[in-house]
C-alpha cells in the first residue's frame, strides 16, 4: 500500500532492529520480574510493550491497518495494554468495565487531549478540550439547540436537503463519501444557522474549506503553508460569525437554532467562544455522519434482502402519507422505521468509524490494580469492544437483526459514553433516517465493484469513498 524511498527501508531496518533488541531486553526484564497485579497491594504497570523510546510503536500502528494492529495487542495481552504512540506512553482499554471507568464513572480522573495543532485550528475554547463547569455549560447549549424537542420540528428542512442532494445525483458517477459530507454539510449549517443567513452561508462554506485543507497538517505558521493558509481562513470564519451575530443582535427575535441557544444574553459566550463552537460542531458532525452514510450505502449495496427490508418499510411509510396527504416526512414518521434504524446500528458497529478516543490521566489512577500513571494517554478502544464476539456472536457478519434486542450496557458504543458523549446523536440519526428514505424509495444504485478496502482518513471509510453509479428507479 505504501510505497517508500530506499533510505526511509534503511531506516526502518534500523528501527526494527533496535525494536527487536529492545524487546529481548524487555522480555529477559519483565521475566526477571515476572508479577500479578493480584500479588501485589501496589497497582503495576498493564502488560504490553512499549516499543522504541518517541517513535514507540507508531510505525507498527500506521503501517498496516491500526485495527489489525489493536485486535493482536489484544489478543497477546488481553483488554487493557500499555503501548506507546507519537511520543506518547499510553493504555489502551477493550473491556465495557473499563470503558465506563474510563469515560463514565470516573471521568473526571480523565481530560480530553487532542494535538496542539488541532486545538488551535479548530479554535481552544471549543466544547471538546474543555472541564468543569465551562464544559457544562457549552454542553447545556449544544444539547439545547440538538435535542428531540428542538429538532422535531426541522424534519422537513433536513427533508428538502435530502431531496436536493439526491436529485443532483441522478443518473452520475458520484464518489459518494464526498456527496454525503456536503448533504452533511448543509444540514449541519442548518441546525447551527437555521434558513435565514443564507446570504453569508456561501462565504462561510468556502472558508471552512480552506481552513480543512490545514486540518492535519504540520503546524508551522509561515506564509505559503497549509497550517498558515488554514489560520487565515479561521480569521475570515471568525469575521463572518461576528458579522451573521451583528445582524441577528438587531432583529431582536428568538431563534431555535444553535446560534440562537449560543447568544442568549444570561448565558453570555463571547463572540469568540461562540465562533471556536461552531467551527468545532461542523468539524464533529460532516465527516463523521457522512462515512456513516457511505458505509450504509455500500452494505446495503452488499445485501439485498436487508435492502428490500429497509426499502419496504419505507415504501409503507411514503403510501400511508400519500392517503393521509400530508406531503412531508415528520418526526413521528422517523419513529416508524425500526428495521432502517437497525441498518444504522449495525452498520455503526460493524464500520466503528471511529476505532478509539483519546483521554489523558490527571493522576494515578488504579484500575482493578493497574497502574495508569499520571500524564499518561488513555484510549477506550471502540471498535474491539464492537469487535468481540462475547458482546457480539460472529462479529464480522453484517446482521442488523442483532439490534432487535438492546444491548448490554457500554458494548455498543458509537457516540461514546458519559460526560464527552456525542450531543448530535439524535440528529445524526435524523438526518440519516431522512435520507435513507428518500434513497431506498426512489432511486437505485451499482458499487463498482473494486470496493473491497478500508482507508483512514481519520475516520474509518470504504476505500476511495466509494464510487457508484446512481439513477432513479424506473
Ligand atoms: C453518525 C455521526 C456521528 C458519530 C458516529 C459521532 C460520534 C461522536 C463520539 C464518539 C463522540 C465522543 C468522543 C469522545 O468521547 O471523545 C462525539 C462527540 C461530539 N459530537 Fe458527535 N458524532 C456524530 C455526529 C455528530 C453531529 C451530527 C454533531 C452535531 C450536530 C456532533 C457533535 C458532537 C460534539 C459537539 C461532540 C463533543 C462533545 C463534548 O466534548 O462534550 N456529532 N461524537
Ligand atoms: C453509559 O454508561 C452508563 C453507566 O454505566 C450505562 O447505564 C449506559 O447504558 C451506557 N451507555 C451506553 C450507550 O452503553
Amino acid at each position: 500500500m505504501v510505497t517508500m524511498s530506499p533510505i526511509a527501508t534503511v531506516i526502518i531496518f534500523i528501527l526494527m532492529l533496535l525494536l527487536v533488541l529492545l524487546s529481548l531486553a524487555y522480555f529477559t526484564y519483565s521475566i526477571l520480574l515476572k508479577t500479578r497485579p493480584a500479588d501485589r497491594k501496589k497497582p503495576v504497570l498493564p502488560p504490553g510493550s512499549m516499543g522504541w523510546p518517541y517513535i514507540g510503536e507508531t510505525f507498527q500502528l500506521y503501517s498496516k491497518n491500526p485495527n489489525t494492529f489493536f485486535a493482536l495487542k489484544q489478543k497477546r495481552y488481553g483488554s487493557i495494554f500499555k503501548t506507546h504512540i507519537l511520543g506518547c506512553p499510553c493504555v489502551m482499554v477493550s473491556s465495557p468495565e473499563a470503558a465506563k471507568f474510563v469515560l463514565v464513572t470516573r471521568a473526571h480522573l480523565f481530560k480530553p487531549t487532542f494535538p496542539a495543532s488541532k486545538e488551535r485550528m479548530l479554535g481552544r475554547q471549543a466544547i471538546f478540550f474543555q472541564q468543569g463547569d465551562y464544559h457544562a455549560r457549552l454542553r447545556r447549549l449544544v444539547l439545547r439547540a440538538f435535542m428531540p424537542s428542538a429538532i422535531r420540528r426541522t424534519v422537513a428542512d433536513i427533508e428538502a436537503v435530502a431531496v436536493r442532494t439526491l436529485r443532483a445525483w441522478d443518473g452520475r458517477r458520484i464518489n459518494t463519501f464526498q456527496e454525503m459530507k456536503t448533504y452533511a454539510f448543509n444540514v449541519a449549517l442548518l441546525s447551527i444557522f437555521g434558513k435565514d443567513e443564507i446570504e453569508h452561508i456561501e462565504e462561510l462554506k468556502e472558508c471552512y474549506y480552506r481552513l480543512e485543507k490545514g486540518y492535519n497538517s504540520m503546524p508551522i505558521n509561515l506564509p505559503g503553508t497549509l497550517f498558515h493558509k488554514a489560520m487565515k481562513a479561521r480569521k475570515e470564519l471568525e469575521r463572518i460569525v461576528s458579522k451573521i451575530l451583528a445582524s441577528r443582535r438587531k432583529k431582536l427575535v428568538e431563534f431555535n437554532d444553535l446560534l440562537g441557544s449560543f447568544m442568549e444574553a444570561k448565558e453570555a459566550l463571547t463572540d469568540e467562544q461562540i465562533t471556536d463552537n461552531i467551527i468545532g460542531v461542523i468539524f464533529a458532525a460532516r465527516d463523521t455522519t457522512a462515512s456513516v452514510l457511505t458505509w450504509i450505502v455500500k452494505y446495503l449495496g452488499e445485501n439485498p434482502s436487508v435492502l428490500q427490508a429497509v426499502t419496504e418499510e419505507q415504501e409503507e411509510i411514503m403510501r400511508s402519507k400519500e392517503i393521509d396527504g400530508d406531503k412531508y416526512l415528520n418526526w413521528d414518521d422517523t419513529k416508524l422505521m425500526p428495521m432502517t434504524s437497525r441498518v444504522i446500528q449495525e452498520t455503526m458497529r460493524v464500520a466503528s468509524i471511529l476505532s478509539f478516543t483519546f483521554r489523558e490521566a490527571v493522576e494515578d489512577v488504579n484500575f482493578e490494580g493497574y497502574l495508569i500513571p499520571k500524564g499518561w494517554k488513555v484510549l477506550p478502544l471502540f471498535r474491539n469492544i464492537h469487535h468481540s464476539p462475547d458482546n457480539f456472536p460472529e462479529p464480522e457478519k453484517f446482521d442488523p437483526s442483532r439490534f432487535e434486542r438492546s444491548p448490554k450496557a457500554n458494548t455498543f458504543m458509537p457516540f461514546g459514553n458519559g460526560t464527552h458523549s456525542c450531543p448530535g446523536n439524535e440528529l445524526a440519526k435524523l438526518e440519516m433516517l431522512v435520507l435513507l428514505h428518500h434513497l431506498t424509495t426512489r432511486y437505485r444504485w451499482s458499487l463498482s465493484g473494486s470496493e473491497a478496502g478500508i482507508q483512514f482518513g481519520p475516520f474509518a471509510l470504504p476505500l476511495n469513498g466509494l464510487p457508484i453509479s446512481f439513477s432513479l428507479k424506473t
